[in-house]
C-alpha cells in the first residue's frame, strides 16, 4: 500500500501494453455496450465510485485569498506534470474499464493549460462517459466558449465571489472582473447548460449573495454557494455557515428546501457529453425540483432550495457544517498523476509510475482497486483542506 509518504513500487505482474500514441489516437465516443462488465471501483465504505475530477494543472491566473495563501505557493516541476497524453490514457482505463462515468476538468484554472481543447476532443470520445464538465474562473471563456463547446463541453461551473469590480479584485488580485462577466455571457450564448455559479460565501461577500442570486437567475444560471473550507489561517475568521447564509437570504427570498442537485431534472433531455448530445434546443439551465426526493442514490454535494416557489434554485454546500461524505462518489486526479480519495484527508496515491513512462494499465487497475478498497475518508478532526488549487475543489 502506499500514500503520500511512501514512494509507489508496484510488486505486480507486468502486462505492458502499448504506450498511448497520442490524443488524435482516441476512438469516438460511443455509449458503453448495454449489459459490458465493467469492474466497478468501491471504497472502504462500500461507495460507488463513478466519478473523477481531474487537475490539468496547478496554475491559476488569479490568487483567490481563500484559495492560496498570501506568502505565496509551491508550484508543482513541470517534469512532475502528466501530459495531456497521459492524463488522456488515464481517464481513458478509468472510464472503459473501471465503471467511471463522469469527468469534470478543473484546475487552477484548467483553460491556461495549452492543449486543452484537443484534449477535451479526445475525452469526449471515449465510449462511457456519460458526463463531462468543467470549472473555470472564465478569465479567459470568452474566447475559448465556441471551440470547448464544440470540443465537447457543454456543462461549466463558474466561479464568481463578488459582482463588485473592486471587490472582485480584492479576492482575486486581479482586476478582471468584466472579462469574466463577458466570459458568462459568452458562455450563455454559445447554449452551455447548465452554467453553475460556485460562490464561496465569506464575511466579506455575504452582503452580495441576494444580488448574486438575482444575477444568477435572471440569466438562467444556477447560484450555489459553497462554505469556506479552512486551507490556511486568514479562513477562520471569513467562515460563515450555510444556515447563516439561508438565514440571510430568507430576508428576500422564500426558500423552500428541495433534493440534493443530481434529482433534479434539466429542462432539456440532452445527454451530457459532447458526442452523443441530443439537444432539443432547449437554452434553460436552472434545474427544475423533481419529486424524486427518494431517490436512493444521491451523490451531489448541493443541497438545492426552490426559490419564491418558483422554477429556480439556489444550491448550498456545506462541506464544513452538513459534511455530505456518506454521498461522495467522486476521486480526485491532480495534474502530477496523484489520486486523492477525499478531499480533506490528506492521503494520495501516486499513479504516475504506472503511466509514465508507459501505461501500464492492467498493473493501474489493480492498484487502484486496491488502494479504494482500504479508503475510508477522512475524520472530522482533520477537516482541512490543502493545496485546493491543485485539486481544482
Ligand atoms: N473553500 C471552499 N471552496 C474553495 N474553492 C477554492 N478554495 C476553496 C476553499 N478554501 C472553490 C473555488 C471554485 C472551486 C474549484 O473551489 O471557488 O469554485
Ligand atoms: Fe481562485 Fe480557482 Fe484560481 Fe484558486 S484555482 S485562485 S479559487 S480561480
Amino acid at each position: 500500500m502506499t500514500n503520500s509518504n511512501q514512494v509507489n513500487s508496484s510488486g505486480l505482474p507486468t502486462a505492458i501494453p502499448e504506450a498511448p500514441s497520442g490524443l488524435g489516437t482516441m476512438p469516438r465516443g460511443e455509449p458503453r455496450p448495454a449489459g459490458e462488465d465493467v469492474c466497478i471501483l468501491h471504497d472502504a465504505q462500500g461507495r460507488r465510485i463513478t466519478y473523477v475530477r481531474v487537475s490539468l494543472t496547478d496554475r491559476c491566473n488569479f490568487r483567490c485569498r481563500y484559495c492560496m495563501p498570501t506568502e505565496g505557493i509551491h508550484k508543482l516541476a513541470h517534469r512532475e506534470m502528466l501530459s495531456l497524453e497521459e492524463l488522456a490514457a488515464l481517464i481513458r482505463v478509468l472510464v472503459a474499464e473501471l465503471g467511471i462515468e463522469k469527468v469534470r476538468i478543473t484546475g487552477g484554472e484548467p483553460l491556461i493549460r495549452r492543449g486543452v481543447i484537443d484534449f477535451i476532443t479526445a475525452i469526449a470520445a471515449i465510449p462511457g462517459l456519460r458526463d463531462l464538465s468543467m470549472t473555470t474562473n472564465a478569465y479567459y471563456l470568452a474566447g475559448m466558449a465556441e471551440d470547448l463547446y464544440a470540443a465537447g463541453i457543454h456543462r461549466l461551473n463558474i466561479s464568481l465571489d463578488t459582482l463588485q469590480p473592486e471587490r472582485f479584485a480584492h479576492i482575486t488580485l486581479v482586476d478582471g472582473l468584466a472579462q469574466v462577466l463577458q466570459g458568462i455571457e459568452r458562455a450563455r450564448q454559445i447554449g452551455f447548460s447548465p452554467i453553475k455559479l460556485n460562490t464561496v460565501i465569506t464575511r466579506e461577500n455575504l452582503d452580495e449573495a441576494a444580488a448574486i442570486v438575482r444575477f444568477a437567475i435572471a440569466r438562467n444560471l444556477q447560484p450555489r454557494f459553497i462554505e469556506l473550507m479552512p486551507s490556511h489561517e486568514e479562513c477562520a475568521t471569513q467562515f460563515v455557515s450555510a444556515d447563516e447564509l439561508r438565514s440571510h437570504l430568507a430576508r428576500e427570498f422564500h426558500l423552500e428546501p428541495g433534493p440534493r442537485s443530481n434529482e433534479v431534472t434539466t429542462p432539456s433531455n440532452e445527454t451530457t457529453t459532447g458526442s452523443n448530445e441530443t439537444t432539443t434546443g432547449s437554452n434553460e439551465a436552472t434545474p427544475r425540483l423533481s419529486d424524486a426526493t427518494g431517490a436512493a442514490e444521491c451523490h451531489a454535494a448541493a443541497r438545492l432550495y426552490r426559490l419564491d416557489g418558483g422554477e429556480h434554485c439556489c444550491g448550498f454546500i456545506a462541506p464544513m457544517t452538513h459534511p455530505f461524505c456518506h454521498l461522495c462518489n467522486r476521486i480526485r486526479v491532480r495534474g502530477d498523476g496523484h489520486m486523492l480519495p477525499c478531499l480533506s484527508e490528506d492521503v494520495y496515491y501516486d499513479l504516475k509510475p504506472y503511466i509514465r513512462p508507459e501505461l501500464r494499465d492492467r498493473e493501474l487497475i489493480t492498484y487502484l482497486r486496491e488502494v479504494l478498497a482500504v479508503s475510508k475518508g477522512h475524520t472530522p478532526a482533520a477537516r482541512r483542506i490543502q493545496g485546493m488549487w491543485r485539486i481544482g475543489g
